[in-house]
């Protein structure tokens, strides 16, 4: 599939597919698979100095769901239990087998100097294409003072980005927090410290929920619990904003990730400026085989839109993005029902009536619309079950 390679600061993706840094790149067998299944690259579970302590707390992991279907994933999972010499022994090993697959070292030290560019300096010999620099892992890791302690900070994410980009010898890209109030403020100061690429966007802080009886919040760790980090399906709109904020004020090549579960949000990431995206989450509930439907159906999009690869998609959505004082106010959308789909339930008159203004009536068995009151909100559309109403 030649239409789907992209190159990105010199390095050749095949695909622009990556497994995110996580879970399914936490052990070198596991990556292998992953590469012989399709992906396009991998970025490696977070590498720390050998003497950082990762003691795991049980069970790791909550969901938001509904029967069997999961919008939300909560994690407070702490980075590799892998050693460095484990790791530059991995990596060594991955790339020989396959050496078209893109390899990139995520990293994580203790806020001083030497200890980053100790690592740096140690990856630098080996074959690994790129660091991404976790700024971002919102659990845990803050309470020692890094991961999103960091990233929640201008000045010392651009000071470690400094000190790494002294010594790097290979691109760097920095995976940015999205718990922080304007995150275009972080991506500046590390572009203007250096970077060579921004990743964006690691988990969202979370609470899962309490149970009831006990009062215990999830995931229960022995009767206690913590902030967690979200992820998948139901933090997409959040990446997208980040990216697309981050993309407005910057060049820099962005690898997109947050909620991606099918080609059609990679597409969207990548219209709103994502050079190359990340998946975790759905990697971990549906597999490394979700590679195949992914390309596929990417490739097949790009050949319908007559698009030469994901670089001619990139930005398309960007111009469309505007300020809400610059959006048209003159034109106004209406309700169309379709009568026969309407069940009369009476849903959107009682909805219009209690949050909007009363504009719908169910008169002998049809839905009115008073057009003159109706604001074009969208609110009965949403709510129909019959998905009956249109607008128009
Ligand atoms: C269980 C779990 C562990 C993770 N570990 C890391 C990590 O070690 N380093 C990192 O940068 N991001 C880590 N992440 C964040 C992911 O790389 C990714 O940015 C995030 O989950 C959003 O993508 P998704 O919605 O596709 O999962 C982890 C996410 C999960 C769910």
């Amino acid at each position: 599939m030649t239409i789907l390679k992209n190159s990105v600061l010199g390095i050749q993706f095949e695909n622009p597919f990556l497994l995110a840094s996580a879970p399914p790149t936490a052990n070198i067998k596991s990556i292998d698979l992953a590469f012989e299944k399709g992906w396009g690259g991998a970025v490696l579970k977070t590498i720390t100095p050998d003497n950082l302590e990762m003691i795991e707390a049980s069970p790791t992991y909550a969901t938001f769901k509904d029967g069997h279907k999961i919008y939300g994933f909560e994690n407070i999972e702490l980075l590799s239990h892998l050693t460095v010499k484990e790791w530059l022994a991995g990596i060594r090993f991955l790339k020989k087998k396959h050496p078209t697959k893109i390899i990139i070292a995520s990293i994580m030290a203790p806020v001083q100097k030497e200890k980053w560019q100790k690592l740096v300096k140690t990856f630098n010999q080996s074959p690994c294409d790129a660091f991404e620099l976790n700024f971002s892992c919102p659990h845990g890791m803050p309470e020692k003072g890094i991961g999103m302690a960091i990233g929640t900070d201008a000045e010392i994410s651009a000071q470690i980005t400094r000190w790494v980009t002294e010594v790097a010898k290979k691109p760097v890209f920095v995976k940015l927090s999205p718990n922080v109030t304007n995150i275009v403020e972080i991506a500046k100061a590390v572009e203007k410290a250096g970077a060579d690429g921004i990743a964006a966007i690691n988990t969202v802080q979370s609470m899962m929920g309490v149970d009831l009886d006990t009062f215990v919040p999830y995931p229960s760790v022995n009767g206690k619990s913590t902030f967690g980090g979200y992820s998948g399906r139901a933090i997409k709109p959040i990446g997208l904003r980040c990216v697309a904020q981050i993309r407005q004020a910057s060049k820099l090549p962005i690898l997109g990730s947050g909620g991606i579960s099918t080609w059609q949000d990679a597409a969207e990431y990548i219209a709103l400026g994502a050079d190359v995206v990340q998946i975790c989450t759905e990697v971990m509930i549906n597999g490394y085989g979700i590679i195949d439907s992914l390309k596929t159906g990417l490739a097949d999009y790009l050949k319908a839109k007559k698009l030469n690869g994901p670089k001619a998609l990139k930005n398309k959505a960007i111009p469309q993005l505007s300020s809400h004082e610059k959006l048209s106010k003159k034109k106004k959308v209406h309700p169309t029902v379709d009568k026969a789909l309407c069940c009369q339930c009476g849903k959107c008159v009682k909805i219009c009536q209690e949050s909007k203004q009363g504009c719908l009536t169910l008169v002998k068995g049809r839905i009115k619309l008073n057009k003159k009151c109706c604001v074009g909100c969208s609110l009965c559309s949403i709510v129909c079950p019959q998905k009956a109403i249109r607008m128009k």
